[in-house]
């Protein structure tokens, strides 16, 4: 073990603010809370070590809980833009967690807290966009892991396109758990799609009734935040670059068009791709004044900021999570959160409920890899259905009685 400190925060006196936040979360977890019950009488993670990189938040903090009652040790780092401070100190003082991340850190810090966490020789990492696995599989001194770790989990739709298309993972199994319909369906519609409109009401403290509002990306997270907008009373227009998803966001209702004509009229646009650049420096050029940016994607880099910065000739901030651009001919850009994820840096997440689905599915994915590899092979590969069936059923049984 190699880590030159155990732990890396903000300010550890936030402690007791942060466990208030981890005890309501884990009032409303109960999949979450009875597997730690279980892991607890089966210790599945005996004298093993989880790396974690997920929103270190409250939900998160509760999932951890369950994790130690199965006998892990952890060390955990988070997002930029979206660790609640508060939360971190409570899992360092009151778990002996070792967490590496701050809510104000720059995606290079993130990398260098990876590194951190990884340090500790894990035997078992659980990723959020990719970032550990592309440090194990790229990074000469961290490549030697990839032949001892047990196996791997994969949180998010972007983590997922990466290892299948960047990566090339082959040394370990990776359970997806975003390939999971029950993710998909629970956390990413409904849950994005709620805690977005939640993240953007936040933020700016306006009506959306009324404003025309642009999703850009119409997938199962994009789909779920245009029904919430249109909930709100948004007028809401689709921008998706396949031609079939288009079709589909058509034939539930909304307007369609292409980005460029969409930005005319929109008073706000939420990007959520997976993807870089969505929004660039011909965008804002064309974008109408006032009109408020917002990203629920994984990276930040979805709105292309530096181009924002350079084409900008004031840039100052307004409220807490509100940058103010002025271009050169006097329009003004709002963008909410610096593009982070605009439901974790201006909100709480997620709903409780839709984390304790998902956390569950991955607390049941880390036992099983832990457990030995049985026909798991070393791919990326969606959870086991037998975990996906249990989660959902237990699900139901709390939420649907
Ligand atoms: N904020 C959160 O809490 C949260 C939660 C889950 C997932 N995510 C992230 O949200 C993003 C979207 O996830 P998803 O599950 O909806 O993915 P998805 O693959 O289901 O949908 C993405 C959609 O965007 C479209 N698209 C891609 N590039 C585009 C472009 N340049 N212009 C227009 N459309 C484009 C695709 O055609 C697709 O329909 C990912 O980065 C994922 O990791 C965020």
């Amino acid at each position: 073990v190699n880590h030159e400190k155990p732990y890396e925060i903000k300010d550890i006196t936030l402690a007791t603010k942060g466990q208030k936040r981890i005890d309501w979360a884990q009032a409303n977890m109960p999949i979450t809370v009875a597997i730690g019950n279980a892991f607890q009488k089966t210790r599945p993670f005996e004298n093993k070590h989880i790396a974690i990189c997920l929103h270190v938040e409250a939900k998160t903090a509760v999932w951890l809980g369950a994790l130690q009652k199965g006998g892990a040790t952890i060390s955990i780092t988070g997002s930029p833009g979206t660790t609640q401070d508060d939360t971190a100190a409570a899992l360092v003082q009151n778990y002996g967690v070792s967490v590496f991340t701050k809510n104000e850190e720059t995606y290079d810090d993130h990398l260098a807290h990876c590194k951190s966490i990884l340090s500790f020789a894990p035997d078992l990492i659980a990723d959020n966009g990719a970032d550990l696995h592309h440090l194990i599989y790229n990074d000469p001194a961290l490549k030697p892991l990839s032949k001892t770790l047990l196996g791997a989990t994969e949180e998010t739709t972007t983590g997922a396109n990466r290892l299948r298309d960047e990566v090339g993972c082959s040394d370990f199994p990776t359970l997806i758990i975003n390939d999971t319909q029950a993710k998909r369906i629970v956390e990413n519609r409904f849950g994005v799609g709620s805690s977005v409109v939640d993240g953007i009401m936040r933020a700016t403290n306006i009506l959306l009734h009324g404003k025309t509002a642009v999703v850009v990306g119409y997938g199962y997270c994009g789909s779920g935040v245009a029904q919430r907008l249109r909930g709100m009373g948004a007028h809401v227009v689709v921008v998706d670059n396949n031609p079939l998803t288009k079709l589909e966001a058509h034939l539930d209702g909304f307007i369609v068009a292409d980005l460029e004509t969409a930005l005319q009229t929109a008073t706000l646009c939420v990007t959520v791709t997976g993807h870089s650049d969505v929004l660039n420096a011909a965008h804002f050029s064309i974008m109408r004044d006032g009109i408020i940016v917002a990203n629920a994607g994984h990276f930040a880099s979805e709105i292309n900021e530096p181009a924002l910065d350079q084409l900008a000739t004031k840039k100052q901030a307004l409220r807490e999570h509100i940058t103010e651009y002025t271009l050169a001919d006097s329009k003004k850009v709002f963008l909410l959160c610096n593009g982070n994820p605009v439901n974790l840096s201006a909100g709480d997440g997620n709903p409780i409920e839709v984390m304790d689905l998902g956390l569950a599915l991955q607390a049941m994915s880390l036992a099983r890899l832990a457990e030995g590899k049985g026909d798991l092979t070393n791919i990326p590969q969606c959870v086991p259905e037998d975990i996906e069936n249990f989660v959902v059923t237990e699900a139901l049984k709390y939420w649907a009685s």
